[in-house]
């Protein structure tokens, strides 16, 4: 099953993804986390991605495009669910190239709504796990312990690009280059619209009943 999560930053995807990975005994591909590990270890993709994350812009499709398709070799039959990808229609046109050859198809996109008002409340008060990207949100999901992982006791960090002025730009990013994705999947009878908005429970419920669980 390839199942793909669309929505502003800070709408869900990522807390929702883990849901989904149990549920559905699927792989999360975020393209996200994989870009920040490039970052890490310092990689030559992490050196190209940096600057276009540290700005809120989107990196070159052809990168992404290149890296989506190491990871579906390396899965094989794995179930997978997207989060945060595809983030422009030619990365859409990419990944349905791509699963062709596999001859396999995308399910479904699954777009989570917010206003941008929520994303930029729920961004300012995320804090991150960088080595298992487990996400906490100071007001809303707090973790145990200030300041530390629940599970490792490692620091927890707050990303660069969560600033209000980057924020700011990944939201106009995201509505100029993104929006048009779900048309994409609408236009091929796949989108399904959750409202993101109420807790993390809720939304959980409402995503798990739009796709039968
Ligand atoms: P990426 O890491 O994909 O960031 P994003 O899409 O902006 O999404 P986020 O991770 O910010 O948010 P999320 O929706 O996963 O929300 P989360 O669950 O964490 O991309 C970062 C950058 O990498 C991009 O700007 C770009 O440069 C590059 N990039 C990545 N993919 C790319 C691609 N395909 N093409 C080109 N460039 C790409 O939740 C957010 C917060 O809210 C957390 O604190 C959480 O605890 C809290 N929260 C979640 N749900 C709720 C709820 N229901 N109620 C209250 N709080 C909640």
């Amino acid at each position: 099953m390839y199942l793909i999560l669309l929505g502003p930053p800070g709408v869900g995807k990522g807390t929702q993804a883990r849901f989904l990975v149990e549920e559905l005994d699927a792989v999360q591909l975020s393209t996200g986390d994989v870009l920040r590990a490039a970052v890490r270890e310092g990689s030559e993709l992490g050196n190209t991605a940096k600057k276009y994350m540290d700005a809120g812009e989107l990196v070159p499709d052809d990168v992404i495009l290149g890296m989506i398709r190491e990871k579906l070799e390396q899965l094989g039959d794995r179930s997978v669910i997207f989060d945060g990808f595809p983030r422009t229609t030619a990365q859409a046109e990419g990944l349905d190239g791509q699963l062709d050859e596999l001859g396999r198809a995308v399910d479904t996109a699954l777009e989570l709504t917010v206003d941008d008002q929520v994303v930029i409340d729920r961004l300012s008060a995320r804090r991150v796990h960088p080595g298992s990207g487990r996400v906490y949100n100071l007001i809303f999901n707090p973790p145990e312990r200030e300041g530390v992982d629940d599970v490792t006791g490692e620091p927890l960090i707050h990303r660069d690009d969560d600033q209000p002025e980057v924020i700011r730009n990944r939201l106009a990013v995201y509505h100029k280059q993104t929006a048009p994705v779900a048309d994409y999947y609408a236009r091929r009878g796949k989108l399904v619209k959750v409202d993101g908005d109420g807790s993390v429970g809720q939304v959980r419920d409402r995503i798990f009943a739009a796709i039968g669980r």
